[in-house]
C-alpha cells in the first residue's frame, strides 16, 4: 500500500469500548472511511490492527518492502510503553503521523508521555474518529494526492 494505517491493542473493540471516551464508530467503520477517501485520491490504503507487540513490529518491518510511503499510527496503549514499536518505526524510516481518538493530555498522567511523538511528522489527538481523517488528509497532502 502507499499508506499503511496501524491500530494498536484494544482498538478492535471500538464502538463498545468506553464510548464516552472513544466514540461509537467501530474500527471497521473507520477503516472503511479511510480506504474510501484514499481511493478517491488514487492511493491504496491498507489497515492493520493487532493486540500483540511482536505482530506490530513484524508488520512495520514488512512495510519497508511492500511499497508503504506513509504510515498513520494509533499505537494505543503501546504509545506509553513500547520502545520496540518505536524502534521499528525508526528502523524502517517511513514518515508517520501519530493519531489518538482521545486527547491523552487531558487524561491520566501516565498517558502524557509518548514514545512516538518526537519521531512523528506530527500528532493529531482528541477528535475521535475524525483524528484519523485529519491525519489521512495530511498524509495525502504530503504524498501530493490531496482530494478536492
Ligand atoms: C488512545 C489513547 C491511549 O492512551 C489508550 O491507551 C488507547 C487509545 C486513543 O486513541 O485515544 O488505547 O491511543
Amino acid at each position: 500500500p502507499s499508506i499503511l494505517v496501524l491500530h494498536g491493542p484494544n482498538l478492535n473493540l471500538l464502538g463498545s469500548r468506553e464510548p464516552g471516551i472513544y466514540g461509537h464508530a467501530t474500527l471497521a467503520d473507520i477503516d472503511e472511511q479511510l480506504r474510501t477517501r484514499a481511493e478517491q485520491a488514487g492511493i491504496v490504503l491498507e489497515t492493520f490492527q493487532t493486540n500483540h507487540e511482536g505482530a506490530m513490529v513484524d508488520r512495520i518491518q514488512a512495510a519497508r518492502a511492500d511499497g508503504t510511503a506513509f504510515i498513520i499510527a494509533n499505537p494505543a496503549a503501546f504509545t506509553h510503553t513500547s520502545v520496540a514499536m518505536r524502534d521499528a518505526l525508526a528502523a524502517v524510516g517511513i514518515p508517520y503521523i501519530e493519531v489518538h481518538l482521545s486527547n491523552p493530555h487531558s487524561r491520566e498522567p501516565f498517558r502524557h508521555t509518548s514514545y512516538f511523538s518526537d519521531l512523528a511528522v506530527g500528532t493529531i489527538a482528541g477528535f475521535g474518529a475524525d483524528s484519523y481523517r485529519y491525519a489521512l488528509d495530511a498524509a495525502l497532502n504530503r504524498l501530493g494526492s490531496a482530494p478536492d
